[in-house]
């Protein structure tokens, strides 16, 4: 089946072609450069800049597929969760190509989409406990199948990303902060300072950041003006550090939870996966588990419409039509999405 996907959640503008080869195209437009100024996202300058890329990047995905608009056979786009207006432009698109071509359509849950992009250059592992590590989630979830999700622990606060891009924009580093840290943190010393890891207690399935936000403020109120490359580099290490044990504890916990023999994968989506300490962790954690661990593709890991396509072909193989009418959701529990 041949699908046609939209992502436009947060600040990438995204179409892609896939079927049942695989995906086809996959284009972005990123706004980074529009947002960098702000050390954030600017909702309404995303929507705005979401309205201007949409038709341009659609033409150019099809073109890159090889596709007429003839060809495609069903639509899918991001319903949410996300920034309301930015989804809006997205979903409107997509559902005005479904109508005029009489095209079946799918809203796409965003998480949804990121967990599936475990699944697109090799079937998944399943049953799997998948971390969903992004800007704007961090959470466990048991995947028994695709549309069929629970999730076990979430953040009580800020999300693992939006962590490292707030600390990112306190240590004057620049947007997105994920990937500037990583780079500063590999000339870091282990150990150097240490951080505090939130809700560290035995059994605790939920995320707590926003502790370690306050402590890398604290840090560099405490270092002055005057911070030496060195110091700056430790405080990024201690930072990456802090993240990704909060994540490993919380993935373990979530396994244990669960008991034994009903996981077989483990998984990585979003953002966040993209770091290679926490592949590395991940690859130690599903070894002393004997889970299956395939690291998700770099390029599916950010925010992408492949995931999105991909998601969408689930439910449309299953048979699933949303109808025209379908909302946009600025937030809604994976678990209550089908
Ligand atoms: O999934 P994503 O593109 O958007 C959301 O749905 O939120 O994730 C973006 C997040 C940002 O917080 C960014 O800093 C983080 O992913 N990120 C990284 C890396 N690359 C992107 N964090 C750590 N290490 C990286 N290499
Ligand atoms: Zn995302």
């Amino acid at each position: 089946m041949r699908v046609l996907g939209i992502e436009s959640s947060c600040d990438e503008t995204a179409v892609a072609c896939v079927d049942d080869g695989g995906v086809r195209s996959n284009l972005i437009s990123s706004q980074v450069d529009l947002h960098r100024h702000f050390g954030g996202v600017v909702p309404e300058l995303a929507s705005r800049a979401h309205l201007s890329n949409i038709l341009p990047v659609l033409s150019a995905a099809l073109e890159e597929a090889g596709w007429t608009l003839d060809e495609v056979e069903a639509v899918a786009a991001t319903a949410g969760p996300g920034l309301i207006g930015a989804v809006l432009m997205g979903l409107s698109c997509a559902k005005s190509v479904a109508w005029a071509r009489r095209l079946p359509f799918v809203g796409v849950h965003h998480i949804e989409g990121h967990i599936l992009a475990n699944d697109i250059e090799r079937p998944m592992t399943l049953p799997a406990l998948v971390l969903v590590v992004s800007g704007g989630h961090t959470q466990t979830v048991w995947m028994e199948a695709p549309g069929r999700y629970r999730v076990l622990g979430k953040t009580r606060d800020d999300a693992a990303g939006e962590t490292l891009d707030k600390a990112a924009k306190l240590m004057g580093l620049g947007y997105p902060g994920g990937p500037l840290i990583e780079k500063l943190a590999a000339g870091g010393r282990a150990g150097a300072i240490s951080l505090p890891v939130g809700l560290r207690r035995r059994g605790e399935l939920d995320f707590s950041f926003s502790g370690l936000k306050t402590a890398v403020r604290l840090r560099l109120e405490a270092m002055g003006d005057e911070v030496s490359e060195a110091d700056r580099a430790d405080l990024a290490r201690a930072l990456q550090d802090a993240v990704i044990e909060s994540l490993v504890l919380k993935t373990a916990a979530a396994l244990d939870a669960l008991g034994a023999g009903r996981v077989r994968g483990l998984y990585l989506a979003g953002g966040v996966a993209r770091n290679a300490a926490l592949r590395d962790a991940f690859e130690s954690l599903a070894a002393a588990r004997r889970l299956v661990f395939t690291p998700p593709p770099p390029a599916y890991c950010t925010d992408n419409a492949a995931m999105i396509a991909w998601a969408g072909r689930h439910r449309l193989l299953a048979g699933q039509r949303d109808s025209l009418q379908l909302g946009a959701f600025a937030r809604r529990p994976l678990s209550s999405w089908s």
